[in-house]
């Protein structure tokens, strides 16, 4: 329950004592449906961690599920009843997992949020958003930020973006404007990239830290970043949960919380203080993913999750490794978040969390097992090392530089990835100097050509698996994934995980769409950038610690926003898919599990 003390607000009524209350999660959480439900919201339950949409590798903040009422392509008042929603979203932000430790930042995070599409507009949003923090949870703004273009840096189009004074302008009604300042680039919501909607945001500050941004849906950028005014205007607004129960609880972090505090119990007390952190945030993150289906994978979510419960194991290890007597176990965590949680998500089943858990950990240690007696020996663990054990072993470069220890500080993540890349350009080398007729000109393991004639067959068959992929997740949904490939002069060998044998119309289906992108005749060209960035384009990739930190997307299209297919790939490829030829699917069969195998041919 909530614990009382004195707070002195000195904007309103300088000598005026109101009593805040120090609000636990679930006073806050309900708190903030009733709010906006008086005012006209309609409350919506999160969505899954894994979206719909298939642009985004999972759900980052509250708008997304309502992305299609924005643009208009569905109706509120007919799915609603009402052009104003409210929810508390289920948000997981994989840029984040390296900084977990440092006290800010989580992987997994509730997001409270009240959306209008084409409702009401900034009167009202910035009235909302000022009674709720100030009257309901008893706040004092430290300060609010508004857009203004003049702080916008030199050469970014964001400069020629209108100053958003009407915000300004409203603010003032509620706080002092020396409390109201004007930011840059940060106060403008929307692609940075690409075209879409976009528009100013207004952000509130409380004890020294954001708890909500405001985001103004006002306009359509184009690929000339030439603005026009949006049709329906649209309110999107996000607030962690977790910083507003600090803020709140007057907590110094967010794991001091109510929202933490009995996952932390659960914790050995000697444990230092980061490693506390990991494991907490951990736990919570893999028990929300694993329960909206997610399962530890080498693409896409699952790679995420594989990332997040490789390193618990790691710690695990270590932990053990030192303190042989400690009775702590990462089940005790997961059965915490599940008591915590689960009257409010009750897809959280702790059988099925504990048991993916479990499987992944005993996968995982025996690797550590070898690869750590191998690293035992070494007296100083520098990137070369580290990579032939990452080679030999799969020891990850996160868990060689945390068991080393001292023995690897002058490993780093540059290094490690040099030598990554250093090892790919020794492959490709070795396999052009097999070039003049001996061996194999082209070996990349998946592509094979003994000379120039069988290369330019091999080059038009790698094409054709592209387009045999993307068309694949055409008409059977994302489930398809590539499991692995070989590519010969005769014939494309792509195996991919799906649960069931295609039906001839499926097969003809897909035959048509890859045989429409070579009548297309679209340009096949590649675009390298950092994996991060790759990854957010949406394209596919095969394995994604077999890359280095640099990649190229090969795209099969004019732009690589509205491409045909793109993947993570080395090439070499066609210059355009109408090189590629008549393609046909010659033979459809089952191999494994849950998963099948395309032979496909291309006419010469
Ligand atoms: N969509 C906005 C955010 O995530 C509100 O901050």
């Amino acid at each position: 329950m909530g614990r009382f003390f004195i707070y002195r607000n000195n904007f309103e009524i300088i000598s005026f004592c109101c009593i805040l209350v120090l609000m636990n999660h679930e006073e806050i959480r309900k708190k903030f449906i009733e709010f906006f439900k008086k005012n006209g919201h309609e409350s919506v339950p999160s969505s899954s961690l894994l979206p719909d949409d298939p642009s985004v590798l999972l759900t980052t903040a509250g708008m997304q599920q309502f992305k299609k009422y924005f643009t208009g392509e569905l109706d509120p008042m007919q799915d609603f009843k009402s052009k104003n929603t409210v929810s508390i979203q289920k948000c997981f932000r994989t840029s984040d997992i390296d900084e977990v430790g440092d006290e800010r930042h989580l992987t997994f995070f509730e997001m409270l949020g009240n959306f209008s599409f084409g409702g009401y507009w900034k009167e009202e949003a910035i009235k909302y958003a000022y009674e709720f923090i100030a009257k309901e949870m008893g706040l004092e703004i430290d300060y609010v930020t508004v857009f203004d273009p003049e702080k916008v840096s030199a050469g970014d189009w964001r400069r020629g973006v209108p100053y958003d004074e009407e915000s300004y302008k409203i603010w003032q009604k509620y706080v002092p404007k020396e409390k109201i300042r004007r930011e840059g680039a940060d106060n403008f919501w929307g692609p940075t990239g690409n075209e879409g909607p976009c528009g100013p945001t207004t952000e509130i500050y409380v004890d020294g830290i954001e708890i909500w941004n405001v985001v103004f849906n006002q306009f359509y950028r184009d690929k000339e970043n030439k603005l026009t005014d949006l049709k329906i205007r649209g309110i999107d607004t996000g607030m962690g949960l977790e910083r507003l129960a600090m803020v709140s609880q007057k907590k110094k972090n967010v794991f001091e919380t109510d929202l933490f505090e009995s996952i932390v119990r659960e914790l050995p007390e000697e444990m230092e203080f980061k490693t506390k952190l990991i494991f907490t945030d951990h736990a919570r993150s893999s028990a929300f993913l694993i329960s909206d289906g997610i399962r530890p994978s080498n693409k896409d979510a699952g790679y995420v999750l594989r990332r997040l419960l490789r390193r618990v194991i790691t710690y695990n290890y270590i932990w053990l490794r030192s303190h042989p007597e400690s009775k702590f176990s990462f089940r005790t965590l997961i059965d915490e978040v599940v008591s915590q949680y689960g009257y409010i998500y009750q897809n959280l089943n702790r059988e099925i969390i504990a048991g993916v858990c479990e499987e992944e950990y005993v996968k995982f240690n025996r690797t550590i097992e070898k690869g750590l007696k191998e690293l035992d020996v070494l007296m100083e663990v520098d990137a070369k090392k580290a990579f032939d054990l990452y080679q030999s072993f799969g020891l990850p470069y996160e868990v060689v530089k945390e068991l080393a220890g001292s023995r690897a500080s002058i490993l780093n993540r540059d290094d490690f990835d040099k030598k990554f890349v250093k090892h790919q350009e020794i492959s490709k080398a070795g396999a052009e100097k097999k070039f003049g007729g001996h061996g194999l000109l082209l070996d990349t393991g998946e592509l094979k050509a003994k000379d120039e004639v069988e290369l330019k067959k091999v080059t038009r068959l790698h094409t054709a698996t592209h387009l045999l992929q993307a068309a694949l997740r055409k008409v059977l949904g994302s489930e398809v994934s590539q499991k692995g490939s070989d590519v010969t002069a005769e014939r494309t060998r792509f195996d991919f995980a799906f649960g069931r044998k295609l039906t001839p119309e499926e097969i003809k289906k897909v035959e048509e769409l890859v045989n429409g992108a070579v009548e297309a005749d679209l340009p096949m060209q590649f675009k390298e950038m950092s994996k991060v960035e790759a990854e957010k384009t949406g394209a596919l990739y095969f394995f994604r610690e077999k890359y280095p930190e640099r990649v190229k997307v090969y795209f099969a299209g004019k732009s690589l926003e509205d491409a045909f297919s793109k993947e993570f790939c080395g090439g070499p490829h066609v210059t355009h898919t109408g090189e590629v030829g008549k393609f046909k699917i010659a033979k459809e069969e089952a191999v494994g599990a849950g998963a099948r195998r395309i032979r496909g041919v291309v006419e010469n």
